[in-house]
């Protein structure tokens, strides 16, 4: 992996206790790659013959011009957080969305659903370029900035889907929550240390909602607390940080990721046990 920072990523953990269970001679380690040199660094991973990289925060944007090709569904969130080396050629993937949607499926049957989002960053374009994947019926996206909502609801109105911009208030929540089955956060409300805030108002939740936070640190937010009263059906951001890692892993490997172990050894790395 390269960003910067990286040292509190658990991806190497999940990752190569991946490649031990599979007896796949590989080893994934991490790099701290300043914005200036990224192409440095690049150069080098090409130079050395390394299969495969992942992306993360500030790079994955300006990865791209690096690359040899990427990816359909990257080229429309415009973002990369995981690249393969084929014969000597980069190719950039973006398997935050799909984790997103394959941690929700399980809970929410998204297609012709209504989903509020919250946040309109990185991690959000991600979603609903995913969410439009899987036919939602519309998706009311709530942000503090708005201009940065509207920007992405063209986004989405151009990829033929159906989108509504909304602030953060508590009358603007309060009406797009009686619409929506699905609240997905994706802004960075809640994270580590300050983690009595919450993006929403606990009140709002209902019972037949599924609620996904993607900030998994720490496991469980406010925000999921607040759900969890609700007797909502809730799924935590560390769910999408292992299926974005799996994705990668069957990217990279062309075989099927041990998903389970991959949660537990995520789970263990963040300090929440080895739950199943
Ligand atoms: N679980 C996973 O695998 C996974 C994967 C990717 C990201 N994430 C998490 O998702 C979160 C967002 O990541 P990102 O890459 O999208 O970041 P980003 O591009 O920087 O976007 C941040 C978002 O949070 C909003 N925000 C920040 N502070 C706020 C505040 N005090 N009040 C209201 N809104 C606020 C921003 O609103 P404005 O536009 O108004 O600034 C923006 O919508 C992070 O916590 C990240 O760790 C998790």
């Amino acid at each position: 992996m390269i960003g910067c920072p990286v040292k509190h990523s658990v991806s190497s953990v999940m990752q190569n206790a991946a490649f031990s269970a599979l007896g796949i001679d590989a080893l994934y380690c991490s790099f701290n790659v300043e914005r200036d040199n990224l192409g440095d660094a690049v150069g080098g991973i090409t130079a050395l013959g390394m299969a495969g990289f992942n992306v993360t925060i500030p790079h994955k944007e300006s990865i791209i011009p690096f690359l040899d090709s990427i990816e359909k569904n990257a080229a429309a969130i415009g973002a990369v957080n995981t690249v393969k080396n084929v014969d000597g050629r980069l190719i950039g993937y973006n398997t935050d969305g799909r984790a997103a949607v394959k941690s929700l499926a399980n809970a929410a049957d998204l297609d012709g659903s209504r989903v509020l989002v919250l946040g309109a960053g990185g991690a959000s374009r991600a979603l609903c370029h995913a969410l439009l994947d899987e036919g939602v019926e519309s998706i009311h996206l709530a942000n503090r900035s708005l201009k940065r909502a509207e920007r992405l609801c063209g986004e989405l109105r151009k990829a033929g889907g159906s989108c509504t911009t909304l602030g953060l208030s508590r009358r603007e929540l309060a009406k797009s929550a009686k619409e929506v089955s699905v609240v997905v956060n994706c802004t960075s409300v809640g994270l580590t240390p300050k983690v009595d805030e919450t993006p929403f108002f606990g009140e709002l939740f209902r019972r037949d909602m599924v609620v996904m936070d993607m900030v998994y640190n720490p496991l469980e937010t406010k925000f999921l607390r607040d759900a969890l009263d609700a007797n909502a059906t809730t799924i935590a951001g560390v769910e999408m940080l292992v299926w974005q890692g799996a994705l990668a892993f069957e990217i990279w490997t062309e075989k099927k990721a041990p998903l389970e172990l991959m949660r537990d050894k995520a789970l263990n790395a963040l300090g929440g046990g080895g739950v199943k």
